[in-house]
């Protein structure tokens, strides 16, 4: 299979409403945090392109920073464990950290990041997620700023991975069933 779009049973999401979502989480976050120092820690490898747009609709000077955990393998469950593979360089405690992140599931990823940060006492630790799956959330966690709630469906594109691959799709799409389930 060589065509990306035969991954995709349908789009849930076409390129100009994830840019109408992002440029509305831009506003939203450029309004709360002016004034303050922001410190946008992206969670590797999926969050990669959101943050790329995301920053670019901020209107405020920004720090980055990139941090890597371990996801779910070549599955499409996640197996809860949450393994830190890359930390930030810096430390927080002047900061107001704006966690960014691809897609919000059973929220154990999450859940576990910004404890870590919160205990490396910064201003602030609050979360922005690009997609949100309330649905599936296994720990009280929500997320500040959210870009799109969507159905408990396995999604890939715009940074989100099956087994590695369908990050460069630019729409969000539902992975056709028939695929993980050979
Ligand atoms: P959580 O810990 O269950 O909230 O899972 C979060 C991580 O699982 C995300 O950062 C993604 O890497 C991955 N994930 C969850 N749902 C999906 C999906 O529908 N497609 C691709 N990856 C997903
Ligand atoms: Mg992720």
């Amino acid at each position: 299979m060589e065509d990306l779009k035969a991954y995709s049973d349908r789009v849930l999401l076409t390129e100009d409403e994830i840019r109408a979502m992002v440029k509305r989480l831009g506003a939203e976050i450029t309004r709360d945090y002016e004034g303050k120092k922001l410190f946008l820690i992206c969670v590797l490898k999926g969050g990669f392109v959101f943050m790329a747009d995301l920053v670019r609709a901020i209107d405020l000077p920004l720090e980055v920073d990139f941090i890597a955990v371990s996801s779910y393998g070549s599955s499409t469950k996640t197996s809860g464990v949450v393994r830190l593979l890359k930390d930030i360089d810096k430390p927080l405690n002047d900061k107001h950290v704006l966690i960014v992140e691809d897609i919000m599931d059973s929220g154990l990823t999450l859940n576990y990041i910004k404890a870590m940060f919160e205990n490396r006492s910064p201003l602030s630790v609050k979360i922005c997620t690009a997609f949100d799956k309330p649905e599936r959330r296994k720990v009280d966690i929500t997320p500040d700023y959210v870009g799109a709630v969507i159905p408990d469906e396995f999604v890939v594109g715009y940074g989100l991975d099956y087994d590695g691959i369908l990050r460069n799709l630019p729409e969000l799409c539902v992975l056709k069933r028939s695929i993980y389930e050979k």
